[in-house]
């Protein structure tokens, strides 16, 4: 007799049983493919289509993983390398580049016509170019957050936020009055 597996196992022409996890969160798993792609399998639909929407809006940036195709619960996109800021910063000190890089990510989603003008440092990954991309935007269109509560959050659980505002002071002096003020009001 047949055996029938009782949830779907092949999405995009991939089996996934036969794939290497190597990522899981909230809205599903991340299995990695061969030629620098990853396959990303949702558990609900209405969370992938969300992600592709953005994505697909993103397709213009650096900053983004490529997305190479996708159905109803799946996406194929490009592999992003490197490690993620908040680990990276535990055993690394923040300097000038990444400083900048941050603030050209926050230009950049302002460009893109997100609301949403935050990124957790865990999901922005350092890559060995020391150029950054992020990965498993959520809400960008919907969510309203006018300077980068979680990113700055992080760099000061880090102990790196007074030297990330240091580094940037010079060359972007609005976002750096504007975030100092609203962590400090924050504090209160
Ligand atoms: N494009 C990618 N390249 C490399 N690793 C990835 C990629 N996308 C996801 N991952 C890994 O898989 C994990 C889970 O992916 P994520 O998109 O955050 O899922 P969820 O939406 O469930 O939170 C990430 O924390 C990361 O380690
Ligand atoms: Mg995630």
């Amino acid at each position: 007799m047949k055996k029938y597996r009782r949830y779907r196992a092949e999405f995009l022409g991939y089996d996934i049983d036969k794939l290497k996890l190597i990522g899981m969160g909230h809205e599903g798993k991340v299995y990695l493919l061969a030629n620098d792609r990853v396959l990303k399998v949702f558990y609900k639909e209405d969370s992938c289509k969300k992600q592709i929407e953005i994505l697909i809006k993103a397709q213009n940036s650096r900053f983004f993983p490529t997305v190479y195709a996708f159905d109803n619960r799946s996406i194929i996109m490009s592999f992003v390398y490197g490690s993620t800021l908040s680990y990276y910063l535990r055993q690394n000190n923040i300097n000038k580049h990444i400083s900048l890089e941050l603030c050209k990510l926050i230009d950049e989603f302002k460009r893109l016509q997100f609301t949403r003008l935050d990124m957790r440092l865990g999901h922005i990954f350092l890559q060995p170019d020391e150029s950054i991309k992020v990965i498993d935007p959520r809400d960008s269109f919907k969510k309203k957050v006018p300077y980068p509560t979680s990113m700055l959050r992080g760099l000061q659980k880090s102990g790196e936020l007074m030297e990330f505002f240091r580094y940037i002071q010079n060359d972007y002096p609005h976002y750096y009055k504007y975030w100092m003020k609203m962590m400090a009001k924050a504090k209160c």
